[in-house]
């Protein structure tokens, strides 16, 4: 059984983006800068903003928190998107979701710029992403797809079931893993809350990426052995630490992890790579700017 450490393996996205920003500064060029906008107080939300942030500062990144209230109005959160995308300053953004149940989440997404959208959630990026075309691919699909590539999993005419079909990764990661290239070329069944007998689907599966947010949910007696578990599952499980909380994955690693050929950790997997991803597409788009 092998780790797919994406800590180690974000550590040298993040070296390398680095060393090439290091590049732009010597030769005079203007560095990639990335703005986030936070709605509300949400703990995991400013937990992860922060961590984006001060991941910035340390590649040598500009970067810009736009922290608003709770009680944002929906109309001062579209104005402070345009001026985004006016500041010529800002080569990528990204509105941290959820967003507060008053505003619209689509017609924020749809009033970003997408030559800023380092998310990948406009749908012209979306929609080039599915056709194949240059885009950006939002982070965590992009994070999974690199942590495969760079660990040389063969996914080639894998057997690769998805769970979950959220717009930020279960839906995307199965559009990428169906097409054409390395660490993809699978055959993707994408399952979700209304799938009858996951279980047959996940026992047949040479793959299985887990996008579904509920604690050890993924047993030893629903896969096969040798099969490659990535467990994107992010929750927090309130206990008697000075947190207030521990962070797991979907996937009951002591029990599935014996049987797997290769497995993501929580934390320490999917998670870190997110982070490299987004700031490789910041970077991206401040090369596209020019
Ligand atoms: N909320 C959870 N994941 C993400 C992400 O990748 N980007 C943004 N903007 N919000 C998120």
């Amino acid at each position: 059984m092998e780790i797919l450490d994406g800590k180690k393996i974000s550590n040298d996205i993040k070296q390398e983006i680095a060393e090439e920003v290091a590049k732009m500064k010597d030769r005079g060029e203007k560095v990639p800068h990335l703005a986030a906008v936070l709605v509300g107080n949400d703990g995991a939300s400013l937990t992860y903003v922060g961590s984006k942030v001060r991941t910035c500062k340390k590649i040598g990144f500009e970067s810009t928190l736009i922290h608003l209230p709770e009680d944002t109005s929906e109309e001062k959160l579209l104005a402070q998107v345009e001026a985004l995308n006016a500041n010529p300053e800002i080569d990528g953004y990204i509105v941290q979701l959820p967003l507060p149940k008053h505003i619209n989440e689509q017609k924020v997404l749809l009033a970003v710029d997408p030559s800023k959208d380092v998310d990948g959630f406009h749908p012209e990026n979306f929609g080039k992403m599915a056709l194949d075309m240059v885009s950006f691919i939002p982070a965590t699909p992009y994070g999974i797809m690199e942590l495969l590539r760079r660990y040389d999993v063969d996914t080639t005419g894998k057997h690769t079931v998805v769970i979950g079909r959220s717009h930020i990764v279960g839906r995307p990661i199965s559009i990428l893993m169906s097409q054409k290239g390395k660490a993809a070329d699978a055959t993707v069944t994408l399952t979700h809350s209304r799938t009858q007998n996951l279980k047959e689907f996940t026992k047949n599966a040479d793959i299985i990426v887990s996008a579904l947010g509920v604690p050890d949910f993924l047993k030893a007696d629903m896969v096969k052995e040798g099969v490659v578990i990535i467990d994107v599952g992010i929750t927090r499980v309130p206990d008697s630490s000075e947190k207030g909380y521990y962070i797991t994955g979907d996937v009951d690693f002591d029990e599935v992890a014996p049987k797997a050929s290769h497995i993501t950790p929580v934390p320490g997997g999917v998670g870190p790579m997110t982070i490299a991803m987004l700031l490789k597409n910041t970077l991206l788009a401040r090369k596209r700017q020019n």
